[in-house]
């Protein structure tokens, strides 16, 4: 999949996606915009009973730098675009927060920018996009295209759309892209010449919704998931981790992984709600 490029990038590509050609990737970046989001209030101890599932983990330097223990072995995907939160009129107004060589030094796997095409400040974020390719290839550092949507866009989750930003990330560079899922997928896979890692979106209503969309990415061509919320505001995190981790890497279809996420319900912990107030929109 990433044979030609040099042996650098080949190495951090390896550390997120597993020798099966798929790619489990644990989002919790969401606080970059979100602030202490339902379910990621306390990073370090919601993701210490998933972080053996999982490929990689994407998130920002400053949780990453507080709250992730040094000896962390798996791939690290750190966001490198943000400069917006919620409490603005829409979160696409973004810059680089962080360069290439920070994130060296930070033994980043990848970084992560994203993109809000057709928003109104979507020529910024593209920009953002090229400035860090081109940063991040004289490195060796992967970059992880996302295809963003803030509230301009939200009714873009469809396949033409993210058929389009998808293929502008891989024609500017990006080594991967992370898109949504949606109808037709396979189509949006289809037009974009580098690996799709989809990723969740709002909490969806069941475990088996969750384990569906995993599912239906992967056959319809996604290398994986970089999926957050889903899993960590879901009633019990590590079952369903499991079950995402069954159908990426153990080929589990949906009825099986959900049997298994359903048998771990008793053996791991529900996920506490520890504060009433958190913000998540
Ligand atoms: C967007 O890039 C966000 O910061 C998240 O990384 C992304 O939306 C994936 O998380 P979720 O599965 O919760 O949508």
């Amino acid at each position: 999949m990433f044979e030609n490029m040099p042996w650098g990038k080949r190495n951090r590509l390896a550390s997120i996606v597993a020798p099966d050609g798929h790619a489990l990737m644990l989002a919790i970046d969401h606080g970059y915009f979100m602030g202490p989001t339902t379910g990621m209030e306390k990073p370090a101890s919601a993701i210490a009973p998933l972080v053996s599932y999982i490929d990689s983990l994407m998130l920002s330097p400053g949780i990453l730098t507080s709250c992730v223990p040094s000896d962390f072995r798996k791939g690290i995907v750190l966001r490198a675009s943000g400069g917006n939160t919620i409490l603005d009129p829409d979160i696409d107004n973004e810059e680089l927060i962080l360069d290439a060589a920070e994130a060296v030094k930070l033994n980043a796997s990848a970084v992560a920018v994203s993109v809000f095409i057709g928003s109104e400040h979507g020529h910024r974020t593209i920009m953002n996009l090229t400035e860090m390719v081109n940063a991040a290839s004289k490195l060796n550092l992967p970059v992880l295209g996302v295809t963003a949507v803030g509230k301009a866009l939200k009714d873009k989750k469809e396949k033409r759309y993210l058929a389009h930003a998808s293929r502008i990330c891989a024609e500017l560079g990006a080594d991967v892209v992370k898109t949504y899922y949606c109808e037709g997928f396979e189509e949006v896979v289809a037009k974009c010449p580098v690996p799709i890692v989809v990723a969740g979106g709002p909490k969806l209503n069941t475990d088996k919704d969750v384990l569906e969309l995993c599912f239906n990415a992967i056959q319809c061509g996604a290398i994986g998931v970089d999926m957050g919320r889903n899993v960590w505001q879901a009633a019990y995190p590590e079952a369903v981790i499991a079950g995402v981790r069954g159908i990426l890497h153990e080929n589990l279809n949906v009825t099986q992984a959900l049997e298994l996420v359903e048998s771990l319900k008793s053996k791991k912990t529900k996920r506490i709600e520890l504060f009433s107030e958190t913000r998540d929109e």
